[in-house]
């Protein structure tokens, strides 16, 4: 893999790494959900895309694929608002639910969505994060299926992006940030 960013720092999981945890979350789930009958991946835009797209084929269940986008209002910093730009199309009754998102920050985004989805009735609902934040949590969520615990730096790849670049990478790595704002300021 030839083509990067001038403001990448460190890999920090590289694309084998990622690869095989997710191809684990995949056994797991696969063994918990068998003879689920109404199995959803219940991704968030975008952030989660390259995650739920790589775990749902290693999911060996039936299952359908649905996705919110939301946004939280505001700044960069996670403000505890969140704002539904585009939701669901799946009726969630009666459903086995799993949410799943690249990477859980504050939590505001997973607690806020996760209230709003039980209020909807699913069979159960599950959270599934790729990336998992820990010294950064605001509020007090499960992640019930989690690929990494990583330190609080910030970065990109494998779905995850610095004001929309980035994502493409197929692994996640650091962001200089130095390097990064002298290129754009
Ligand atoms: C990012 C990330 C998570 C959320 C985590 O999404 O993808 O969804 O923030 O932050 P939190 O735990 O502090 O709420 P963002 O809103 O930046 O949009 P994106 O998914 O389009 O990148
Ligand atoms: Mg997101």
């Amino acid at each position: 893999h030839d083509f990067s960013y001038d403001f990448i720092g460190e890999i920090l999981f590289s694309q084998e790494e990622i690869e095989r945890r997710v191809q684990q979350l995949g056994n797991t789930i696969t063994h918990d959900y068998r003879g689920s009958e109404k199995l959803l991946l219940l991704g968030l835009l975008r952030g989660s895309v390259m995650f739920i797209t790589d775990l749902m084929r290693k999911v060996q269940l039936p299952l359908t694929m649905d996705f919110m986008s939301v946004s939280s209002y505001a700044g960069a910093e996670s403000s505890g608002f969140i704002r539904i730009d585009s939701d669901h199309k799946t009726n969630i009754a009666g459903w086995d639910v799993i949410l799943i998102d690249d990477i859980v920050d504050t939590g505001y985004t997973i607690a806020t969505i996760r209230k709003l989805l039980l209020d909807r009735k699913p069979r159960s609902l599950k959270v599934c994060a790729l990336l998992d934040k820990v010294e950064r949590r605001k509020v007090d969520i499960p992640i019930d299926y989690c690929g990494f615990q990583m330190p609080d730096y910030f970065v990109v790849g494998y779905g995850l992006d610095i004001d929309e670049k980035g994502r493409n990478l197929p692994y996640i790595a650091s962001v200089d940030l130095d390097k990064y704002h002298k290129i754009y300021g």
